[in-house]
């Protein structure tokens, strides 16, 4: 049989103030699973939600996060902790091994990791405490980012191209969010490099991500890509060194190791479905 959480009968919070009926901040959350994922679940909530955040275009869903909520042990972590700080990533790694100087200047990241291992919610933390600090910053989904610029050139667009790509390419901090996405149409990461050259469509994607990451690098403005790819993987599906090869140059390469979050509230909510039935029938 279950073991019920004693704090909180397994509803998650304590108290009669159930977070449906209350604001966030006046639902006091048990600290047992349950209770972490109900938070979690209901953290997005007005009041979390911040004008100067969504004008960022970073979705709600992520608000209410904060680095505590990671352990900064974690070498990913630590990177987005030293950007948060001081602006810039002093590899530890690349530092130790003597590749890098203590006072190299990257300011760049590139986060790789599965499906649901906290990439954008950490991307996006960084940007918010950057937001605090008072710059500007950008989260955009890289495909659509891509988009945007190609339909800028054409004649009958609002804004105009350079319109579009200096929005981009000035902002203080910018995040594209899977960077694999724009170029993974009908291409198996895994899959031997395929002889046939990419189409013209995801072509020009790629040449105006490596302008933009580019022009970035010449005015030293900190990127941050996400991507389910890892850089071989990345080389693969752009079937070209030339953006790769600039990422390894300059930017820090982080490979995010979390467990899936997605499963962990998933299973989580499951158990807590299951235990609601049984009291049901009590
Ligand atoms: N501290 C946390 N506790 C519980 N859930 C979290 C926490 N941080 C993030 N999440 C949730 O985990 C899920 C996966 O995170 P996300 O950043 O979208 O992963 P990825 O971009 O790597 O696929 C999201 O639904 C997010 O809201
Ligand atoms: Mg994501
Ligand atoms: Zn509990």
């Amino acid at each position: 049989m279950e073991q019920k959480c004693r704090k909180c009968q397994n509803l998650g919070f304590i108290g009669a103030k159930d977070p449906h009926h209350y604001k966030f901040s006046q639902v006091e959350f048990c600290d047992c699973v349950l209770g972490l994922t109900e938070k979690a679940k209901w953290s997005y909530k007005a009041e979390t939600v911040n004008d100067k955040y969504l004008k960022a275009g970073i979705p709600p869903l992520f608000h209410g996060r904060t680095l505590q909520d990671w352990d900064v042990s974690q070498k990913h972590v630590r990177a987005a902790r030293n950007l948060i700080e001081y602006d810039k990533i002093v590899d530890p790694d690349l530092v130790e091994s003597g590749i890098v100087s203590a006072d190299d200047t990257r300011n760049s990241i590139y986060f790789f990791g599965d499906y649901g291992s906290r990439k954008t919610t950490l991307g996006c933390v960084i940007l918010m405490r950057k937001i605090d600090q008072g710059k500007r910053c950008l989260y955009g989904v890289c495909d659509l980012v891509l988009e945007e610029l190609k339909a800028s050139k054409r004649f009958s667009s609002k804004e105009s191209y350079p319109e579009v790509f200096r929005k981009y390419g000035d902002v203080d901090y910018l995040f594209l969010d899977e960077v694999g996405y724009a170029f993974q149409v009908g291409i198996d990461a895994d899959a031997e490099i395929s002889k046939s050259p990419i189409d013209e469509m995801t072509n020009a994607s790629l040449k105006e991500l490596t302008k933009l990451i580019d022009w970035r690098l010449m005015y030293m403005k900190p990127t941050i890509l996400s991507s389910n790819l890892s850089i071989d993987n990345l080389r693969k599906v752009t079937k070209t060194n030339q953006l790769v090869d600039r990422l390894l140059d300059r930017y820090s390469i982080r490979p995010v190791g979390d467990e899936n979050q997605r499963l962990v509230n998933y299973e989580a909510r499951e158990v807590m479905a299951k235990n609601a039935a049984k009291g049901g029938k009590r």
